[in-house]
C-alpha cells in the first residue's frame, strides 16, 4: 500500500474538518475556529477547537488533538484504512491500489480467519454445552462477571485429538494445520492442538479472531499451563498485544495503556473496570510492541509482577525500549509489591489501590538507576567505576541523540551524588584541596568575560520567541555559570547544528576549563574561581526569584531551546518514513504536532514570565531594560 504524505495531505486539503465533525458533534463558530463540548472527555465548557486553516482539532482540556483521519479512527472509531477509504470517497480521490503479492497474501489471511473465527465459535458453544461444566466451574472460581466472559470470548475445547476437523468440516485438513489449529507430526499423524483446555481468542486490532491462548484446568505436572497458538500467517507473537482491540479505544478516553505480563491480568483489570490495558503473549515485550503502543500513548505504564522474573522482565522490557527512545517516547514502569502479580493485587487490595499504583509509574531512568545501584556491592572505588560504567553503557544504546546527552548527563548527575555525596559546598570553593572534582565540577573556572561573548551577544536583541529564548538562555548561563557544565552536552550539541546558536553558545563553553582526556574533572578546578557576577539579570526572573527556582527555571529555557530543533528533526522523521509505514508514520505525527502545540504553550508562558519579569524591571528602576544585554553584564565586571 502506498499511501504517500502528499496524498494525505491532498486528502486532508480536500475534506472540511468542520464538516465531518458537525455530523456527530455540534460546533459554534467562534471567529475562525469553531467551538464545541469536547466529544473526548466530559465537560460543560468547551474546551474543544476545531481550525480549518489548519485541518487540525485540539481540545485543551483533554489534550484530545488530531487531524479529520484522527478523528474518523478516534472518535468513529474505524481503522486507519477504513478511515483513509471513507475519507477519499467523499473527497473523490483514488485510493492507491495494494501491490499484488500483498494483495494475495491479504487473500490467504481472509480465509485462514475463517478458519480461527469458525473455531472460537465452536469452543464457545463447547462451553456452553454438557461438556463445559468443568471450564465453566473453573471460570466461576476466577471470580469474573458473565459480561467480562461473554466478552473476552472464552470457550472451551474439549478432550478430544480429532474433533475439529468434524467440527470445522467446510475446511480442508491443510487450512486447519496453516491456521495453527492442528498439529502435522513428522511421522504423519495429525491432532487437534487444543484439548481440554479454557480458549482465550486473540484478537487484531480490529477485533477478528486470529489465534488462541489455552489454560489447563487444573495443575498436572509436565503438562504447560498455558498453550498458544504457533505463528502462522494470521498471527505474528512479536507484533501482537492481547486485547489490544479494546484497550486502543479505552486508552482514548484515558490517555493512559497499561501493559501487563498475563492474559489473565488483563482479563482482571477489565472485570474491576480498568479497560485500557494490554500484555504480550508469553514472551519479553518486542520492539514492534513497543512501537504499537507508543502510537496509542507517550507514555505506555508496564505493569510488572513483584518478582524475580518480575524485575528481569522491567528490565528487559527498559533494554529494549532505550536504543528505539524518541523525543516524547518513554515507558513508565510500575511493580506490584509482595509477589504479587496485577490479577492477585487486585484481589487483595481493590481497583483504586491499583490505580493509585498505575498512577505514578517509576521513569524508565529511575529503573535503570535504581536496578544497577542495587546490582553489585559498592564499597570500593573499582565497584563505584563499574557502576557508572554500566550505567553509561546502557546510554551508549539510546540512538537518538538529545535523549541520549539527557541520560548520560542525569545518571552521571545521580551518580556523582551517590558515590561521591556532598561533604561542602560554597562559591568560593577551597584552594588546593584534593579528591573533590565532583564536587566542584559543576565550578567553571573563571567568569565570563570574553569579548567575543559580548560582541556575539550584542547581534542578539530583538528578534522572535526563540532569539529571546536564547538570549534569556545566555543570560542565565552567565548569571549562573555554575550551571554552564550542566547543560554544555545539549548546547554544544544544538550549536553544532545550527549556526546562530554556535556563535553565542561557544564562547561561553569555551570559558569552561579544557578537561583532561576521560576525566570529568576540570585541570583546576579549584582555583581562581570568583563569585558570580550578581548584577546580570536573567530575562524570566522576578527580583529576588529564589536561586534554586531560578536555576529550574534555566534548564526549562535550555530543554525548550533544545528540544525545538529535536521535534522538528523527529517530524522530519516520521514523514520520511511514510512510505513504508503509512500508519506508524502518520501515528507519530501527529502525536508530534500535539507535542509541538503544548510545546509552543510553553514557550508561551516562558514569554510572559519574561515580559513579566521586564515590567517589574521597568517600575523599579525606569532604565535597567530588557534583561541580557551586554551592558548590564559588564557593569558587573
Ligand atoms: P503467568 O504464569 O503469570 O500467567 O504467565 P497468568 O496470566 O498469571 O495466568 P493465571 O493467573 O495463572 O491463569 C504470564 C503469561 O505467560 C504466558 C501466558 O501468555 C501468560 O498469560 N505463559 C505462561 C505461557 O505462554 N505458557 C505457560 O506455560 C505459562
Ligand atoms: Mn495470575
Amino acid at each position: 500500500m502506498a499511501l504517500s504524505p502528499q496524498w494525505l495531505d491532498e486528502l486532508r486539503a480536500r475534506v472540511t474538518l468542520s464538516t465531518v465533525i458537525q455530523r456527530t458533534t455540534k460546533l459554534q463558530k467562534a471567529g475562525r475556529e469553531w467551538k464545541a463540548c469536547c466529544p473526548f472527555h466530559n465537560e460543560s465548557t468547551p474546551s474543544f477547537t476545531v481550525n480549518d486553516q489548519k485541518a487540525f482539532y485540539h481540545c485543551f482540556g483533554c489534550g484530545a488533538h488530531g487531524d479529520v483521519i484522527r478523528w474518523m479512527t478516534d472518535q468513529r472509531g474505524m481503522g486507519f484504512m477504513d478511515a483513509v477509504k471513507e475519507l477519499a470517497a467523499e473527497a473523490g480521490m483514488e485510493v492507491p491500489a495494494p501491490d499484488p503479492v500483498a494483495a494475495k497474501r491479504a487473500e490467504k489471511r481472509a480465509e485462514l480467519i475463517d478458519v480461527t473465527v469458525a473455531a472460537q465459535q465452536w469452543f464457545v458453544e463447547r462451553l456452553a454445552s454438557d461438556v463445559g461444566a468443568k471450564a465453566r466451574k473453573y471460570l466461576a472460581s476466577r471470580g469474573f462477571s458473565d459480561g467480562v466472559i461473554r466478552e473476552f470470548g472464552f470457550g472451551y475445547a474439549p478432550d478430544d485429538k480429532q474433533a475439529l476437523p468434524g467440527a470445522l468440516a467446510s475446511f480442508d485438513e491443510a487450512m486447519l494445520v496453516e491456521s495453527g489449529m492442528r498439529i502435522a507430526a513428522d511421522d504423519g499423524n495429525r491432532y487437534d492442538r487444543f484439548r481440554d483446555r479454557l480458549m482465550l481468542p486473540i484478537q487484531d486490532a480490529r477485533g477478528r479472531v486470529i489465534a488462541f491462548g489455552g489454560r489447563i484446568l487444573d495443575k498436572r505436572d509436565g503438562v504447560a499451563k498455558y498453550l498458544n497458538s504457533p505463528d502462522t500467517p494470521l498471527f505474528d507473537k512479536g507484533s501482537t498485544l492481547y486485547n489490544l482491540y479494546r484497550a486502543s479505544p479505552a486508552s482514548r478516553k484515558t490517555g493512559r495503556v497499561v501493559v501487563v505480563e498475563g492474559y489473565m491480568d488483563v482479563i482482571a483489570l477489565a472485570n474491576a473496570g480498568i479497560g485500557d490495558a494490554v500484555a504480550p503473549l508469553g514472551t519479553a515485550l518486542t520492539e514492534r510492541q513497543i512501537e504499537l503502543l507508543w502510537r496509542m500513548v507517550e507514555r505506555p505504564v508496564l505493569c510488572f509482577d513483584g518478582d524475580a522474573a518480575g524485575q528481569r522482565a522491567a528490565m528487559r522490557a527498559a533494554t529494549r525500549a532505550l536504543p528505539l527512545l524518541r523525543p516524547g517516547h518513554s515507558l513508565g514502569i510500575v511493580r506490584m509489591p509482595q509477589g504479587l502479580d496485577p490479577d492477585d493485587f487486585l484481589i487483595e487490595h481493590g481497583a483504586p489501590a491499583l490505580e493509585k499504583l498505575l498512577a505514578e509509574p517509576a521513569s524508565l531512568l529511575d529503573t535503570l538507576w535504581s536496578f544497577e545501584r542495587d546490582a553489585q556491592p559498592l564499597n570500593s572505588p573499582e565497584e563505584k567505576a563499574g557502576l557508572k560504567a554500566r550505567l553509561l553503557a546502557h546510554v551508549d544504546t539510546i540512538e537518538d541523540q538529545d535523549i541520549r546527552s539527557l541520560y548520560r548527563r542525569e545518571l552521571l548527575d545521580r551518580f556523582s551524588a551517590f558515590a561521591f555525596p556532598k561533604r561542602e559546598s560554597s562559591w568560593q570553593g577551597r584552594n588546593g584541596q584534593k579528591g573533590n572534582g565532583w564536587k566542584n565540577r559543576n565550578f567553571p573556572a573563571r567568569p565570563v568575560t570574553s569579548s567575543a561573548a559580548r560582541a556575539s551577544l550584542k547581534s542578539l536583541a530583538g528578534g522572535g520567541n526563540r532569539d529571546a529564548l536564547l538570549s534569556g538562555v545566555v543570560a542565565g548561563l552567565r548569571r549562573f555559570p555554575d550551571q554552564l557544565d550542566r547543560h554544555c552536552e545539549d548546547l554544544a550539541d544544538l550549536a553544532e547544528r545550527d549556526p546562530k546558536v554556535a556563535d553565542v553558545i561557544n564562547p561561553l563553553l569555551d570559558s569552561l576549563e579544557p578537561l583532561e582526556a576521560g576525566e570529568e574533572t576540570p585541570i583546576s578546578a579549584t582555583t581562581g574561581r570568583s563569585a558570580p557576577p550578581d548584577n546580570i539579570r536573567f530575562a524570566f526572573l522576578r527580583e529576588g526569584t529564589d536561586p534554586q527556582a531560578a536555576r529550574d527555571i534555566l534548564a526549562e529555557a535550555v530543554s525548550l531551546l533544545v528540544e525545538r530543533p529535536a521535534l522538528e528533526a523527529a517530524l522530519a522523521a516520521a514523514t520520511a518514513r511514510f512510505s513504508t509505514d503509512p500508519e506508524g508514520a502518520f501515528a507519530d505525527q501527529q502525536r508530534l504536532l500535539k507535542r509541538k502545540l503544548e510545546f509552543d504553550a510553553r514557550l508561551g508562558q516562558m514569554a510572559s514570565m519574561r515580559a513579566a519579569a521586564d515590567d517589574e524591571t521597568d517600575a523599579d528602576s525606569g532604565t535597567d531594560t530588557t534583561a541580557p544585554t551586554p551592558e548590564t553584564a559588564d557593569s558587573a565586571q
